[in-house]
């Protein structure tokens, strides 16, 4: 029996994604948050963020990102970012920037705020600002020198896909340009929003084979300058990623009504059920929530996973994908070149860019 067969917890969680509201300007065709948001009425309190935070340090967690929606639509963000750095965390926010004055982010920064990570939809005006829902370019573009004012790490983040890859090189110049301490490539991935405009947004294998040079190449010039991590398509793969670091081993996500996920899509997936902070603590549920033992350990996988080395580096995969591609959670993803579906990844890759975009709402 391997090291990690069983469901036990093997640690702490590294992180804590805190979705402290759905609220958000923009309306990205690629929005991760779920189809079916939380209202604003349903919103933990600045006291229940509080004690969360408090809990997450006690348990060893280094990470808070606080995330949304957009957290800038929290009026009481100072006090939650204040709460987390003052719990000991390291406080890092994921935001649009619509909104984020100067004044606004000196309030920020006074209360703890560590790191900043910022997308960027597209590298023109135009398409960016479609692919956003809203005129948000500009205001991102014009927030850059302002945070270099302030003592901020700050990351970029360019979400690419079919409608913007042929002009990455361009895309990545414009990011060196703007000199972030750190440059994320994400290709789109399919859940949420996403999903439902995925034959808008996905690549052409020639796009995505273009793509990789360009990467490899910008990853050799920027070395020692700005850190550049680079997230690989799904759907052109051989073996799965390792999925928020593997299910209930590296991170909890609380959304704004304070359910505690496993990750971002986990409430797709039939029969799981999420117990909240409001309830719960968070040791408790990282340790005995259901949902988080579900596919902890590897006593729920194939014969096929549970034979392969590669379990220790993927931990299985994507659980959501699995259910998203073939209807089973329990199936190996099949962006494994090992899984019987893997041959559906070739008829899922289907680009069209006539069909009609939906926004987030
Ligand atoms: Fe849920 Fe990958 S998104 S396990």
């Amino acid at each position: 029996m391997s090291s990690n067969s069983s469901s036990s917890v093997t640690g702490s969680p590294l992180s804590l994604i805190a979705e402290v509201t759905h609220r958000c300007p923009l309306h990205c065709l690629y929005c991760s948050n779920p189809v079916e948001m939380q209202r604003a009425e349903s919103e933990l309190s600045t006291d229940d963020w509080r004690r969360v935070f408090q809990q997450a340090a006690e348990m060893g967690v280094l990470h808070l990102h606080l995330t949304g929606g957009e957290p800038l639509a929290r009026r009481d963000l100072p006090e939650l970012i204040r709460a987390g750095r003052e719990a000991g965390l390291y406080v890092n926010m994921i935001t649009s920037g619509v909104g984020l004055t100067e004044e606004r982010l000196a309030t920020l920064v006074e209360a703890g705020l560590e790191h900043l990570q910022l997308s960027f939809q597209d590298l023109d005006e135009v398409s960016a600002n479609h692919i956003a829902g809203t005129k948000a370019h500009a205001i991102k573009l014009a927030l850059v020198p302002v945070l270099k004012r302030f003592p901020l790490a700050f990351t970029i983040n360019l979400v690419v896909h079919r409608m913007n890859l042929d002009r990455l090189e361009e895309f990545i110049a414009l990011a060196e340009d703007l000199n972030p301490d750190r440059l994320e490539i994400a290709h789109v991935q399919y859940y949420g929003w996403a999903l439902k405009n995925r034959s808008l947004l996905m690549p052409t294998e020639d796009q995505v084979q273009r793509s990789l040079p360009i990467v490899d190449a910008a990853r050799q010039r920027l070395k020692g300058r700005i850190h550049l991590e680079a997230v690989f398509p799904d759907y052109f793969g051989s073996f799965p990623k390792a999925c928020v670091g593997g299910w209930g081993r590296q991170m909890m996500l609380i959304d704004p009504a304070g359910q505690a996920l496993p990750c971002h899509s986990a409430a797709i997936i039939p029969g799981l059920s999420f117990d909240t902070v409001r309830e719960h603590d968070l040791a408790w549920i990282w340790e005995s929530s259901s949902a988080f033992q579900r596919f902890r350990g590897d006593a729920w996988m194939s014969p096929t996973c549970l034979a392969c080395p590669r379990k220790e580096q993927d931990f299985g995969g994507c659980r959501c994908q699995a259910f998203l591609m073939t209807g089973d959670p329990d199936a190996i993803d099949p962006v494994c070149s090992y899984s019987p579906h893997h041959g559906l990844l070739q008829s899922l890759r289907v680009s069209d860019p006539e069909v009609l975009p939906i926004w987030r709402g």
